[in-house]
């Protein structure tokens, strides 16, 4: 495949944000981290699950620029499990055509978390059966910033703009549209993810904890996503069979 093209851009893109991993862990009297280590389970889950529903780009929000706020051990264990699951799971994730890209800032990452991201894209770059994008120290709002000083003068358009925000998140080539946006644990916020591309997202919300979070819940978002109207500010089908008449 092509690197610089999208292939998936007729399917759908979910953007998920992987919450409630602490209270999960904190409801069995566990550590916050159990959690997290229950969570990439969940990942590996919706991953698989995603190319049968029609999802094409599947954006996971795994540590936002504001998690650096959290305690110094859970930032350490949740930097190295990235590490590790990229590691170990890089070589499924290519056998199944699965093209990971990490979005977010990469400098303040530590160095073997740095080296595990290069091995993961650079491996999986073929991939075409599915986009996986996982957003590590993303802030939207930063990248918007930094994308909106990259511009030259005379980019005036959203494309352009589009272009200099995907340069600003990592260098990989612009996503389409958020199609829906799903966040488990039971908040009811965006948390600064993706508010560019999500503008005409539909919003699900679940209060299942991302840890218990099953290709079947997954399945259950896409269908609710299928039941709505999404009308980008026009009007309803029938509404305009009824001006025609
Ligand atoms: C999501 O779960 C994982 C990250 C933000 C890294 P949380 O760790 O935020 O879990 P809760 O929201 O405290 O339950
Ligand atoms: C959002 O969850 C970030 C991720 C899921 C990685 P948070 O738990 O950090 O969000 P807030 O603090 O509840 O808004
Ligand atoms: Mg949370």
């Amino acid at each position: 495949m092509n690197k610089s093209t999208h292939v998936n851009s007729s399917k759908l893109h979910v953007a998920v944000i992987m919450d409630g991993n602490g209270r999960w862990a904190a409801a069995r009297g566990l550590p916050r981290t159990a959690g997290h280590v229950r969570g990439a389970d969940a990942v590996r889950r919706v991953v698989e699950a995603a190319p049968g529903l029609g999802i094409g780009t599947l954006t996971l929000y795994a540590f936002s620029a504001d998690n650096w706020r959290r305690p110094a051990d859970e930032v350490r264990t949740l930097l190295r499990l990235f590490a590790r699951h990229l590691r170990s799971e890089t070589p499924t994730l290519a056998e199944r055509g699965v093209r990971l890209t990490i979005i977010g800032r990469r400098d303040r990452l530590p160095a073997a978390l740095i080296d595990a991201i290069a091995g993961a894209e650079r491996r999986t770059a073929d991939g075409g059966a599915l986009d996986l994008r996982i957003a590590i120290d993303y802030s939207a709002r930063d990248a918007i910033v930094r994308a909106a000083t990259r511009l030259a003068a005379g980019e005036h358009d959203r494309a352009a703009f589009a272009r200099r925000l995907a340069e600003a998140c990592g260098g990989a080539p612009p996503a389409p549209d958020v199609d829906l946006v799903i966040r488990t644990g039971g908040e009811q916020r965006l948390s600064d993810f993706l508010l560019w591309e999500s503008a005409y997202a539909e919003l699900y919300f679940t209060p299942r904890a991302w840890p218990d979070f099953d290709r079947h819940d997954l399945a259950a978002a896409v269908a609710d996503f299928h039941r709505r109207e999404r009308r980008f500010g026009g009007v309803q089908a029938v509404a305009v069979a009824e001006t025609s008449a």
